[in-house]
């Protein structure tokens, strides 16, 4: 039995993809499906767990997504979804729903927290300051909006709430050992640390993953590596190439 994760796969089988975006040129994203499916079938079997870390999909709404249930359904293993910030058909607050419109075969985690093991799987979006930043003629950063910052803290205080109650429900319920999944990075460019490396240290989680910094460029904008004793891990599909990561045995 083996824990998995991938995230943002981005799916589009019925959404229409912004022709501009990167997605729908570079090399990375070209039949992206197809060799995550080959892959995942590869590595996952039934009985494993496969985390999907957010941004599953483009479509806007339950209907525009299903061809895109579909493609994670058929999925192996067992499937447990985070929310990203382009899944625009989970709203936070109905969560409870869509866990029983999709059981038994997909779970979200908000608000709630899934095991593997003896281990608790607690996580939410999360949330990082992006700038704009301003940066000088070497690209030295210089200062970044200090508006768009104001509003960052106040949907990270928001997503704080999020993730405690995650944790709060799996300690209630006699859990001590955590895997801890954001899609956003615990850290933004500027920081060396952050409410949610905080937290992680506070319930000595084992491994923090994150998602959603996608596009060389944006690989290394966090923590990668072992940082005061918690493993952080990033899980972005173009990142690990399509290919599912093992996080525990
Ligand atoms: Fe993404
Ligand atoms: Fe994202």
């Amino acid at each position: 039995m083996s824990l998995y994760v991938i995230g943002d796969l981005h799916l589009h089988f019925k959404a229409a993809l912004n022709p501009a975006s990167v997605q729908a040129w570079h090399k990375m994203w070209k039949n992206h499906e197809e060799k995550f499916k080959k892959n995942a079938e590869r590595f996952i079997r039934e009985e494993d767990t496969l985390v999907l870390a957010g941004d599953h999909t483009w479509g806007r709404n339950l209907q525009e997504c299903e061809p895109d249930f579909q493609y994670i359904r058929d999925l192996p293993g067992r499937k447990i979804l985070l929310r990203g910030n382009h899944d625009m058909f989970w709203d936070a607050k109905k969560t409870r729903r869509l866990n029983e419109q999709f059981a038994p075969d997909l779970h979200f985690l908000q608000d709630n927290y899934f095991t593997y093991r003896d281990y608790a799987l607690t996580g939410t979006k999360g949330y990082t300051f992006e700038g704009p930043f301003y940066v000088d003629r070497r690209g030295r950063i210089t200062g970044w909006d200090e508006k768009e910052e104001e509003h960052a803290k106040k949907l990270v205080k928001r997503e704080m709430e999020r993730l405690r109650i995650s944790f709060e429900e799996a300690e209630k319920d006699g859990y001590r050992k955590f895997i801890m999944f954001l899609h956003y990075p615990p850290t933004n460019i500027l920081e060396k640390d952050s409410p949610f490396t905080r937290i992680a240290e506070e319930y000595k989680v084992e491994q923090v993953i994150y998602a959603h910094c996608h596009g060389e460029a944006r690989f290394h904008d966090s923590i990668i590596g072992e940082k005061n004793g918690i493993r952080y891990r990033l899980a972005s599909g173009d990142f690990l190439q399509w290919t599912p990561m093992k996080i525990l045995d």
